[in-house]
């Protein structure tokens, strides 16, 4: 997980905005009118949130022995990719603690002295969620840090000579950061969190059920194979599914008679380019590269940004985790590479020769190649 740190440029300011008029259907990222049906569909309770299991019971048990003691929970870090939930979790632990959320966002925290305010307006046990934590300003985070241990923080008076450090007392809080990248963030920040739950996509089990309550709040007759054919072309992200059960719905009022069922989320995704994998143009761009002009790879991930014309982050962030985590792409010290499920999505046959070995793939937290 650390030891990517300081290896990677840092992404700078713009990154989401530069793909402000991208209109994928099935991007994790934020789009559209997505902001006003996050807010309708997201859940409000761990009973409410889907999935990952594993991470709500611990921290069930976690707000439960908070509370208890009259204390904040410790400082949580999310991570994952863009959509999965990490907002939503925030907002679940602010409701259950029973405290008030404070939102911020990384680069809106412009100087020591934005954080000071943010810092003195929390109540006892409040959460302070900053969002794109790795994108905070280096100083503004180091005076993050003895608010984080010792809930106070440090303020100059005075200039030159005549400058002295006097500590506020600040109310005991909990910060909650969320990050898709958690290898930029530094070694001292990240020491300072309690816990760190990584988020990873949903299994299409859990997508069909995040389908089905989301019709339900919006009110679509959806049939249960639809909400399967949806889950499975979600990229195992709510938002993109939330995203496509809207626009399935678009289809089925104007096309149909309203009600969703296999045969409209069969006509919407082919409408919408999306094919049975939820892969899109764009993917299917990037491995037909890897496949096509490089035989299968090993390709540096500068080539295929360059190939793709997209920048790098975008290839990592974005179009790249769903295609490792379903295995359609390897990792290997030389570049990416495209697997046996790669040519047989497209009908082509590996040339002899070229199976891939396990240990050439990297694993999780491995150092990138260069
Ligand atoms: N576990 C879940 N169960 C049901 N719905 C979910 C779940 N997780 C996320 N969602 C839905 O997906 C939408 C996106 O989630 P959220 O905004 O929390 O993602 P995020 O991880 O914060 O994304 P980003 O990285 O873009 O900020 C939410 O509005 C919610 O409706
Ligand atoms: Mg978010």
């Amino acid at each position: 997980m650390a030891s990517k740190k300081g290896k990677e440029p840092n992404v700078g300011a713009s990154r989401r905005d530069d793909r402000e008029n991208d209109a994928r259907p099935v991007d994790g990222g934020i789009q559209g009118d997505d902001a006003r049906y996050d807010r309708a569909l997201r859940p409000k309770s761990f009973a409410d949130y889907i999935g990952q299991e594993k991470h709500k019971d611990n921290l069930r048990v976690f707000v439960e022995a908070a509370k208890r003691r009259g204390e904040p929970l410790d400082h949580l870090l999310l991570s994952g990719p863009p959509g999965l939930g990490k907002t939503t979790l925030a907002q679940i632990l602010a409701a259950e603690m029973g405290v008030a959320l404070h939102m911020t966002n990384g680069p809106v925290v412009e100087h020591k002295g934005a954080l000071a305010g943010l810092l003195t307006k929390l109540g006892p046990n409040d959460i302070l969620f900053i969002d794109e934590i790795h994108r905070l300003n280096p100083i503004v985070e180091e005076s993050l840090y003895p608010a984080l241990e010792d809930f106070q923080i440090d303020v100059v008076t005075g200039e030159g000579a005549f400058s002295s450090s006097i500590q506020i007392p600040i109310s005991p809080f909990t910060l909650v950061g969320a990050t898709t990248r958690t290898g930029l963030l530094t070694g001292p920040l990240l020491s300072r969190f309690g816990h760190a739950v990584r988020l990873d996509f949903y299994p299409p089990e859990e997508l069909a059920r995040i389908v089905l309550r989301s019709a339900e709040l919006l009110a679509v007759p959806i049939s249960k194979g639809a909400a399967h054919a949806i889950a499975v072309r979600s990229r195992g992200t709510p938002r993109v599914a939330n995203r496509l059960l809207r626009r399935v719905r678009d289809f089925a009022e104007v096309l149909g008679n309203g009600a969703i069922d296999e045969l409209s989320v069969a006509t919407a995704s082919k409408r919408l380019d999306v094919d049975d994998k939820g892969f899109d143009e764009m993917d299917r761009r990037l491995l037909k590269v890897i496949l096509d002009d490089y035989d299968g790879g090993p390709v540096g991930v500068e080539t295929l940004a360059a190939a793709l014309g997209e920048p790098r982050d975008t290839i990592e962030d974005v179009y790249e985790p769903y295609l490792l985590q379903q295995g359609f792409i390897g990792r290997t010290p030389r570049g990416r590479i495209a697997t046996k499920r790669a040519y047989e999505h497209f009908g082509l046959k590996r040339p002899s020769g070229q199976g891939i070995l396990q240990a050439d793939l990297f694993s999780e937290g491995d150092p990138e190649e260069p």
